[in-house]
């Protein structure tokens, strides 16, 4: 089978996608939902009509293209990422996924192969927590790691609800139907651009991804008391940006002496309240992201930072209030999926790394439905969520012809 990757036509939809975006270029923004989020969707699915496939979407807006197999009733081999970004992200991070399973199909179809399962691309809904602080919201609800009810009481920063904004988008239907039968996915693997060093640095062209690291985040509220910068005495103070910075510090230093260089942990957002250069912070809200390859080392973390905010409270008499977004397991990759990723590289002469994918994805939750694998290109300098992200043609290609020939051997 002849495979041929149409690299022009793959960099013009990649160029063609980040235009749809609220920050100006070479920086992509686009938030689930959002009038672009919403323009760029319709644009990818035209993109699969022309490719002949049909197209569904579910009343999370997941859309589904599929290549209808020969014998449709068997379990489906999935492909698939996401196109949302968040702010001032770059161009790669999910689009290689979603326009490198395209471009793969496409391939397969010109070679003349005809697949017996059938071949679905997988647009996730929202895989970027930005705008309802929970990552991966279309893949939760499709596994049914997230319920129906949770999830349509999750609310962006304006307080309105995942239900209004997906009904004020056009999704009709109820989110119970999102999540799919037992049994829907043989197989799902997903491409995705590396979004660390390791494979730009020992010079290889792909990774097979053999695990997924567990991610866990929280949201913690200090409330302290304000008042006025100059009129109260630092005896009488109870500033709640203060008691924060203790509770961050104590996460570094948590992560920091875990015993393993695997253990990470941020605080990415931190909101003052009321926020004037003269007034003492009488709440604080910070973003609290913890992930790690064990969930036992992940756990100490948490535990750490909960006695942190035990201890500072007293401490400092503020009141801390953790609220838990998510805690989730890390996911082992499917054996037969790795070892037809892995025969897909030597077919094509690659070398490729095994190796542990440190960021979330959406296969981390089909996961817990379906065997899968992931297949990493490099980016440089390991760069990612940033403006100047960046893959080479020649390893999207590369990427892109593995997925197509490991989707193959799977639908066979
Ligand atoms: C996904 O974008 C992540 O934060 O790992
Ligand atoms: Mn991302
Ligand atoms: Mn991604």
């Amino acid at each position: 089978m002849k495979l041929a990757i149409d690299r022009e036509r793959m960099g013009s939809e990649i160029e063609a996608l980040a235009a749809f975006s609220d920050a100006d270029a070479p920086a992509v923004t686009r938030i689930v939902f959002t009038a672009k989020d919403m323009e760029a969707r319709a644009w990818v699915r035209t993109r699969c009509e022309e490719a002949g496939l049909e197209v569904r979407q579910d009343a999370i807006g997941n859309t589904f293209a599929r290549w209808t197999g020969s014998d449709a009733a068997l379990p489906v081999v999935g492909t698939g990422s996401h196109i949302d970004a968040i702010p001032n992200a770059g161009k790669y991070d999910g689009v290689v996924g979603v326009l490198g399973g395209l471009e793969a199909i496409r391939a397969l179809r010109k070679a003349g192969f005809c697949p017996r399962h059938s071949i679905e691309l997988l647009i996730f809904t929202s895989e970027e927590p930005t705008r309802f602080g929970i990552g991966c919201l279309g893949s939760r609800l499709l596994s049914g790691t997230l319920s129906a009810d949770a999830a349509r009481k999750l609310t962006d920063n304006d307080g309105v609800s995942v239900e209004d904004v997906r009904r004020k988008a056009g999704l009709t239907g109820e989110l119970e139907q999102v999540k799919l039968p037992a049994g829907y996915y043989k197989a799902f693997v997903e491409l995705h651009i590396e979004q660390g060093p390791i494979l730009e640095r020992e010079q290889v062209p792909l990774g097979v991804v053999e695990r997924i690291a567990a991610p866990a985040s929280l949201r913690v509220t200090v409330e302290g008391a304000g008042g006025h910068a100059g009129g109260v005495l630092m005896p009488e103070r109870k500033d709640a940006l203060c008691a924060a910075a203790e509770l961050i510090l104590a996460l570094e230093q948590a992560a920091q002496t875990s015993g393993a260089i695997d253990t990470v942990a941020t605080v990415g957002i931190c909101e003052v309240f009321p926020g004037a250069v003269n007034s003492i912070p009488a709440r604080v809200r910070i973003s609290v992201d913890i992930r790690d390859t064990s969930l036992v080392r992940r756990d100490a973390v948490v535990r750490a930072l909960e006695e942190a905010c035990r201890s500072t409270s007293e401490k400092r008499q503020v009141t801390i209030h953790p609220e838990w977004l998510n805690s989730d397991a890390p996911a082992e990759s499917g054996p037969a999926i790795v070892a037809a990723l892995r025969q897909a590289c030597e077919k094509h002469g690659f070398k490729f790394l095994p190796m542990t994918s440190r960021a979330y994805h959406d296969s981390l939750f089909i996961s817990r439905i379906a065997p899968v694998a992931m297949l990493f290109i490099p980016c440089r300098h390991g760069y990612s969520h940033r403006p100047d992200e960046y893959a080479s043609p020649d390893d999207i290609a590369w990427g892109t012809v593995v997925l197509a020939e490991t989707l193959a051997m799977l639908a066979e």
